[in-house]
């Protein structure tokens, strides 16, 4: 059995956002900033709101409702462009669901209790966590492996996840004897692949944190993003001249990157504006790019959410789209497993 070789399957990138709450400053420069940039190259682009996963925890059905069409909303504010992209929701195509309970009769139970994002979701009372819950890294799978997909750009905290898929790939690969499924590439690039939250540099941004002081949501508008970069957590030491300097600084380095990742520019370029330069100058330099870059974001999302019928219109052209691609490979993957398919 030789390793499948990633040349042979079409170039194909594949990623998904949870529909679970507000979208975050994180989730742009880490996500959604990235899945437009990538648009227009070589490879195809998919893109995917990941309702099924978003159930895994409690949603209230209108409220969810909602969040998927803004979720597609955000993905198109950020640059997303459907002629460009295949953007889709995942419980429309239901390739989704089914290539997910192949996998759970391909993956192992172990590998799922040692996901650090189901023990820390789950908690205390893992024991009462839904099922779908211990499985959701088996759906992650299925999403990028139903199409193929040779890359996916994700943040810093699905590496796990990712790494996961290539288990599951390279076991199906070699119990069936095939070379079916790619080896998929994790992108985490850039410097913002894990966004600190802004009032505890050891914390990832995150949508469920109890404060909102310590993240910008895509929904702020300008006033609330100053704001909430005037009383991020700092030190009181002037910015050094180099990306080493900051190595002991988390809040620091953290607004370094999250400028430096909004401008397109690197640290060191920012650093060597900044040198010497104290935090009370270099907030409101930062505020001032946060909110050039978020507003047309922020205003894009409103707009697109004041017509739910077009948002579903296009999610509905995506799920045809994303079937064309899916059912064949879902059908091929059947075949392998002996799985009788008479229509
Ligand atoms: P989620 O909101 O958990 O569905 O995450 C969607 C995407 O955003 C994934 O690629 C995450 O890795 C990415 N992401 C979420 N939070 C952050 C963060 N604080 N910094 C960088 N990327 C993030
Ligand atoms: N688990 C991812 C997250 O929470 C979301 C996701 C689901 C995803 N399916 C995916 C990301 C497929 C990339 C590819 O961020």
């Amino acid at each position: 059995m030789s390793e499948p070789q990633n040349s042979t399957f079409r170039p194909r990138i594949f990623s998904g956002i949870q529909p679970s709450g507000g979208l975050t400053l994180g989730n742009y420069l880490g996500a959604l900033k990235r899945f437009a940039a990538l648009q227009g190259g070589e490879a195809e682009t998919i893109y995917c709101v990941v309702d099924l996963h978003a159930i895994t925890v409690w949603q209230e059905p209108e409220q969810l409702r909602m969040r998927i069409r803004e979720a597609a909303a955000a993905f198109m504010a950020a640059g997303v462009d459907p002629a460009k992209s295949v953007l889709f929701n995942q419980s429309q195509v239901s390739a989704h669901a089914e290539m997910a309970w192949l996998f759970n009769t391909v993956a192992r139970v172990g590998w799922m209790y040692r996901m650090t994002q189901f023990k820390d979701k789950a908690g205390k009372n893992s024991e009462n966590a839904s099922l779908g819950l211990l499985a959701y890294p088996a759906l992650m799978a299925a999403d990028i492996l139903t199409y193929q997909a040779t890359a996916v750009p994700v943040g810093e905290d699905q590496k796990q996840h990712l790494e996961l898929t290539r288990d599951i790939a390279a076991k199906f690969n070699h119990d069936y004897k095939v070379d079916h499924f790619p080896i998929t590439q994790p992108l985490i690039e850039g410097v913002a692949t894990r966004v600190m939250s802004l009032r505890d540099g050891s914390k990832k941004m995150s949508k469920s944190d109890p404060s909102d002081a310590s993240r910008i949501n895509l929904t702020d508008d300008a006033d609330a993003i100053a704001q909430k970069i005037r009383k991020a957590r700092t030190d009181a030491d002037p910015l050094p001249g180099s990306a080493d300097g900051l190595k002991d600084r988390p809040e620091a380095r953290n607004l370094v990157n999250i400028y430096a990742a909004l401008s397109d520019e690197t640290v060191d370029q920012v650093l060597a504006r900044f040198e010497g330069q104290g935090f009370g100058a270099f907030k409101p330099a930062l505020a001032e790019v946060a909110v050039a870059s978020m507003a047309p974001i922020t205003k894009a999302m409103s707009d697109y959410m004041a017509d739910p019928a077009e948002i579903d219109r296009v999610l509905a052209d995506g799920a045809d789209r994303a079937e064309a691609i899916a059912r064949p490979i879902l059908d091929r993957t059947k075949d392998i497993m002996g799985l009788l398919r008479t229509r």
